[in-house]
């Protein structure tokens, strides 16, 4: 590795061993309900899913007996035999996409699982790693499983991460982790910040979670070839619009990926099944309708906030498939009981900085409609 010493990067996986009511529209989830799955994906039955390559293994159970009844519906061989341990067409598909090599791409249960391998395997574990105030809510929870000290850095006044915030603190922090677009503000950091930040960081990783990069904003995976303390984590679960196959990947320097295997091959080798695997790589290839379902998510988005804007609400700028809004004159949390009982469901956090706000996800152009046309009316605008 270039300025990077491997074993500083390294030494928290060095302990590891080797491979040892019912809602008429709900606004609150971070799926976006405008598109559905990718057109392979659903056609995932008639795929060739075959296991020609496979003749008679006795060196792992492949069900003997067959599958159940109902399972058995679909391909038998398919689901009998297991997905092993190296997702090689996944990788592949997502490495071709990106301009990289297969082995600077590592597959998982949901980003969730991805995330949770980096802060165990990469983020420094002695010193605290730092993420913003205003986040993620899974970064503290996997830094209190794994024990990772961590500081949460405030995002400035109107909600942006300042770069500055995460420079110049050299020895003293054990990494950095920050979603782009933030979530669940939606405010995006431009690729030029984010290179400042890994500048300033060179001897420490720098994850950046782009669970809703596609929504708007400009990946950095680009910058892996140049950084290798950059590890950029992407997700299906969003604009792929598979977050029920549970599959997210990230990708980096081929050091970074190898720590990330070692941590899940110690903890499950077989997070992929052979559907999401399937699914997931049939996305990658359906090219068109990924363009147009998130050109579909950002036109409904610019609509919604136009609506929103309208009724009073203060919105903050949105790269995501959801937004970030609040009425100055309406409580945040009586405002999401209204709607509630409306059967139409958005998201209240508690914390205190944020407690004015709504986050509500984009939907179809109807579940939007009937959202304002909610609104109009709770805020008394008829
Ligand atoms: C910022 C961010 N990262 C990661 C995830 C996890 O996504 P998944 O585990 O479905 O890939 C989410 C889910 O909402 C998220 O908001």
């Amino acid at each position: 590795m270039n300025r990077l010493s491997r074993r500083s990067f390294l030494a928290s996986v060095a302990s590891v061993p080797a491979l040892a009511v019912a809602p008429r529209a709900v606004f609150g989830g971070g799926q976006p309900q405008a598109a559905a799955a990718p057109f392979h994906a659903r056609g995932l039955s008639q795929m060739t899913l075959t296991v020609s390559d496979v003749k008679r293994s006795l060196d792992f159970y492949q069900g003997l007996f067959g599958m159940p009844i109902q399972a058995r519906q679909g391909s038998s061989v398919f689901l009998r035999i297991g997905a092993g341990p190296k997702f090689v067409a996944l990788k592949q598909a997502a490495a071709r996409l990106h301009g990289l090599k297969p082995e600077q791409v590592f597959v998982g249960n949901g980003s969730d699982e991805v995330l949770a391998h980096a802060f165990q395997a990469l983020l420094q574990h002695g010193k605290p790693i730092l993420f913003p105030d205003i986040t993620y809510s899974f970064y503290p929870t996997y830094a209190g499983l794994y024990q990772v000290e961590y500081r949460a850095v405030p995002l400035a006044e109107d909600f942006t991460l300042r770069a500055d915030d995460y420079i110049g603190q050299g020895e003293a922090i054990g990494g950095i982790i920050f979603p782009n677009p933030n979530a669940p503000t939606g405010c995006l950091l431009g690729l030029d910040q984010i290179e400042r930040i890994l500048q300033g960081n060179p001897e420490r990783v720098v994850v950046v979670d782009e669970a809703y990069i596609d929504f708007g904003g400009q990946s950095a995976i680009p910058l892996v070839q140049r950084y290798p303390n950059l590890l950029v984590v992407q997700t299906f679960s969003k604009s792929r619009a598979l977050a029920g196959m549970r599959v997210g990947f990230a990708v980096g320097h081929a050091d970074l990926i190898d720590a990330l295997e070692r941590v899940k091959n110690s903890f499950n080798s077989y997070p992929l099944d052979r559907p999401a695997i399937a699914g997931a790589t049939a996305a990658i290839e359906d090219e068109d309708y990924f363009r147009k379902t998130c050109d579909m998510v950002i036109a409904s988005r610019t609509a919604l906030v136009v609506q929103l804007e309208a009724l009073g609400f203060e919105v903050l700028p949105s790269a995501a498939n959801f937004v970030f809004a609040r009425h100055p004159q309406r409580d945040a949390a009586e405002l999401a009981a209204a709607l509630r009982s409306d059967g139409i469901i958005v998201r209240h956090f508690k914390s205190e900085r944020i407690k004015q706000f709504l986050r509500i996800t984009i939907g179809t152009d109807e579940d939007c409609g009937t959202l304002v046309e909610a609104l109009r009316r709770h805020l008394g605008q008829q």
